[in-house]
């Protein structure tokens, strides 16, 4: 893809650009799926959560064969939520679902949460004292696509500004789904999101010089978007692809993380080319293209192999070179990010290979649960080449230490990242911002309900493939995980300053690799 930069302007009257993540375009590489898979025919209502779902670990009867049949001791019924788009068309209007039960009562209990979670907490401190205010939110339209209204377990949407391709489609799509699976349990909010690569709430904007998180006009406006950085508050969500990328042809995450894992099973590690891949989209950052200097040349072997990706190309044959379980087929894996987060991660960490990770700038909502040297390995951002060519010699010399970072990766994305925990993730996220609120939102006369009926009724190809593929049957048969605690601030520092030392460890050895090399020479 190129670099496309869309210009539009906002309510704001502000021109500004719309443009897409490039390391999407990574990530759309990466994937597309391998093998004649994609033979498999997914029927259109595939009952995600049914198999993504909740597993019910046991009933709660406490004891066995207790015949007793209460209610809340039988395992909780699955209940389909129909979708009638006959009725939907005729009426044009959202069906009323109240009667549907929410199994609320009946639910299964659930796993704590992955650690990950954690981060929600420390997310919403900005808001933790002061609560949050319709002037709050209303600041926040500034730079937002939409805007989110949920009462009484409905969605309402108002629209401000058009966001680049199908991202601001499928992330509705996703919180409908939350909506269907947890019904009745989120509390009444609104939000703003942004739907542009790059955080814009800047931390230093706000608690200037003091502590004063007290003072409820020097507080950020609450604004959810795919990324933030350590110099930014906005609150990260998740991005779109969890429920596909129609226009590169990326598969909601449910589908494609499972055919991946598939993948995987064709080729072990240590049967794997012995190299360091890539593929992506360079021309959108500086920091892509100097990654070009380390390909294989007849000159120079820095043990990697570089890979352009030209989307434009891919969409007229039919995605078979950019299919992402086709994609593992090294031992290493770069990940560099574009001109913001890209969402290629998941899919690199989720080859078995090990991911050789460009220091990042960005985060999303996952990526704080990864730690160096058990779920990747660290490259020097400045000193590309020669850090890749280290990891790769380390890595060949040291076969089960770096199996097992590829592997520690892959159980990650497979075991934290699956779909039940994004929900869960988007779940827990949104309760604890709603039970922020300090008023009751109320609906504009620009609101408009959003239903699934109202966004796959009349839907079209590869769009609405994709949301029936992902759509959530019904209630979930479990409940949410259990959040875990926020950090403790000592223990977090502690956390942090580990990771770094971890990263200056493999630094270190890289600088004695290199100075032996330099001296043998
Ligand atoms: C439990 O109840 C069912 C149906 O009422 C019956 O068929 C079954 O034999 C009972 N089981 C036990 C262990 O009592
Ligand atoms: C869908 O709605 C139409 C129109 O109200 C109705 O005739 C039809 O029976 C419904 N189909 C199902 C499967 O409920
Ligand atoms: C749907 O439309 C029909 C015909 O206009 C009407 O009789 C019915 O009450 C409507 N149902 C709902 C739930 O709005
Ligand atoms: C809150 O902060 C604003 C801007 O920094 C300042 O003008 C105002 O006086 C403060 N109010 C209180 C009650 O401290
Ligand atoms: C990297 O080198 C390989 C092998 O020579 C070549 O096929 C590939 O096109 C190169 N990649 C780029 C981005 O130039």
């Amino acid at each position: 893809m190129r670099d496309t930069k869309i210009l539009v302007f906002g309510q704001d009257g502000f021109l500004r650009p719309l443009m897409k993540s490039p390391a999407r375009s990574t990530a759309v590489l990466l994937f597309t799926m391998i093998f004649i898979f994609g033979a498999l025919v997914y029927t259109l209502l595939l009952p995600s959560h049914l198999i993504s779902g909740g597993t019910p670990s046991k009933p709660i009867a406490t004891t066995k064969n207790n015949n007793d049949s209460k209610m809340s001791k039988m395992p909780p019924k699955q209940i389909e939520i129909p979708l009638n788009c006959t009725f939907y068309n005729l009426n044009k209007t959202c069906p009323n679902h109240q009667e549907i039960p929410s199994n609320n009562q009946h639910r299964l209990p659930s796993s704590t949460c992955p650690d990950y979670f954690r981060w929600i907490h420390e997310d919403l401190r900005p808001w933790a004292h002061t609560g949050i205010t319709k002037d709050m939110v209303d600041k926040a339209r500034k730079t937002a696509a939409f805007k989110l209204v949920i009462l009484k377990g409905k969605a309402y949407l108002e629209t401000y500004s058009k966001a680049f391709q199908t991202r601001d489609v499928f992330t509705k799509w996703g919180i409908l789904q939350l909506l269907r699976r947890y019904p009745g349990m989120l509390p009444d909010m609104e939000f703003m999101f942004d739907c542009v690569d790059w955080p814009v709430i800047l931390a230093e904007h706000y608690y200037g010089g003091g502590s004063n998180s007290n003072n409820a006009t020097n507080v950020p406006p609450p604004l959810f978007r795919y990324c933030a950085n350590d110099a930014t508050l906005d609150i990260v969500f998740p991005d779109w692809s969890f429920w596909g990328w129609a226009e590169v042809n990326i598969k909601p995450w449910e589908i494609l993380s499972k055919e991946m894992k598939e993948g995987n099973k064709k080729t072990t590690w240590l049967n794997r080319e012995p190299y360091a891949y890539w593929k992506g989209n360079p021309d959108v950052a500086d920091t892509r293209k100097d990654l070009m200097k380390c390909n294989v040349t007849d000159k120079q072997d820095w043990n990697a192999r570089i890979y352009k990706q030209d989307w434009i190309q891919e969409s007229k044959e039919g995605y078979k070179k950019s299919n992402l379980a086709s994609q593992c087929t090294h031992r290493y894996k770069v990940y560099i990010e574009g001109s913001a987060w890209s969402v290629s991660e998941k899919y690199i960490l989720a080859c078995d290979s090990v991911t050789l990770l460009v220091k990042p700038h960005y985060y999303d909502f996952f990526t704080r649960g990864l730690i160096p040297m058990k779920h990747y390995w660290p490259i020097k951002e400045d000193d590309k080449c020669r850090s890749i060519k280290f990891a790769v010699e380390w890595g060949n010399a040291h076969q089960n230490e770096a199996n097992s970072i590829g592997k520690a990766a892959s159980d990650f994305i497979y075991d934290e990242l699956k779909m039940d925990y994004v929900y869960d993730y988007m779940f827990h996220l949104l309760s604890s911002y709603g039970k922020l609120f300090r008023y009751t939102p109320s609906l504009s006369s620009e609101a408009v309900e959003l239903c699934v009926e109202s966004m796959v009724c009349n839907g079209k190809g590869r769009e609405k493939q994709f949301m029936m593929e992902s759509m959530v049957k019904g209630p979930a048969i479990t409940n949410p995980c259990t959040m875990p605690p926020p950090f403790d601030p000592p223990s977090l520092h502690a956390n942090l300053r580990r990771k770094e030392s971890v990263i200056q460890q493999v630094d270190s050895w890289e600088k004695s690799y290199w100075g032996n090399q330099n001296s043998k020479s």
